[in-house]
């Protein structure tokens, strides 16, 4: 998904440095300090304008969420639902995801998400997807022993390309859904893109994987 530039959007995540990490560098190995207390830090990468990261803040005050998007003005969409949710337990961080042992120490991550990544659908852009084995590396070494993913897309082609690269990689599936929706899942919060591809009648899928 690409977004428009937005006017001001360096602007206002300039202003917001309660919410937003400018200088994520220095960061790196104190994100507890960072958000005042030793709660689990879970983080979305590719969290879009946000709505899956504020609304799982919201619902679970006890962990700290952190949002990252490589596209600044999608970020600062996030932003805006943030300052207007108010919630103490959540960072915004623009910066790829490929590049994330630079701003979390090893472990320091307890859980990440990955929602309706963009699917790169051709060969030649495997390794941008953000289940491509360099990203499940990178993933890999900022989460604990045994961290998890938890993977939801309504993209059939990358849902199967992920499962068997989660595989290949010897993680454990502990959990896969078909249709996420139609299933006894509790407590699913909804991104933007679930919500818009869910209400056009698509089949949501999910999956947890595990290290
Ligand atoms: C299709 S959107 C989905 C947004 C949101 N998760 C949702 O479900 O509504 C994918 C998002 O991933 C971001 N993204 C793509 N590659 C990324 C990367 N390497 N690092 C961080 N974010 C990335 C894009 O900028 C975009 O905002």
């Amino acid at each position: 998904m690409r977004v428009r530039n937005r006017k001001g959007a360096t602007e206002l995540l300039e202003a917001n440095p309660q919410y937003v990490v400018l200088n994520p560098e220095d960061a790196k190995g104190k994100w507890h300090e960072i958000f005042g207390n030793d709660h689990p830090i879970h983080i979305e990468v590719g969290s879009g304008k946000g709505a899956f990261v504020t609304g799982m803040a919201k619902a679970n005050p006890e962990i700290n969420y952190i949002g990252i998007d490589i596209q600044k003005s999608v970020l600062s969409y996030a932003l805006d639902k943030v300052l207007e949710s108010d919630v103490p337990n959540i960072k915004l961080l623009w910066v790829d995801g490929d590049s994330l042992t630079n701003y979390f120490e090893d472990g320091e991550i307890d859980q990440l998400y990955l929602n309706f990544s963009d699917p790169w659908p051709k060969k030649r852009h495997e390794k941008r997807r953000l289940t491509y084995k360099t990203f499940l590396d990178t993933f890999k070494q900022i989460l604990p022993e045994h961290g998890e993913i938890h993977f939801k897309t309504d993209n059939r082609g990358l849902f199967e390309y992920s499962l068997v690269s989660f595989s290949q990689y010897g993680m454990i599936l502990k959990g896969v859904w078909l249709d996420l929706h139609a299933s006894d899942f509790e407590g699913n919060v909804m991104t933007e893109y679930e919500k818009k591809f869910s209400s056009k009648g698509q089949v949501i899928y999910r999956v947890e994987a595990q290290f």
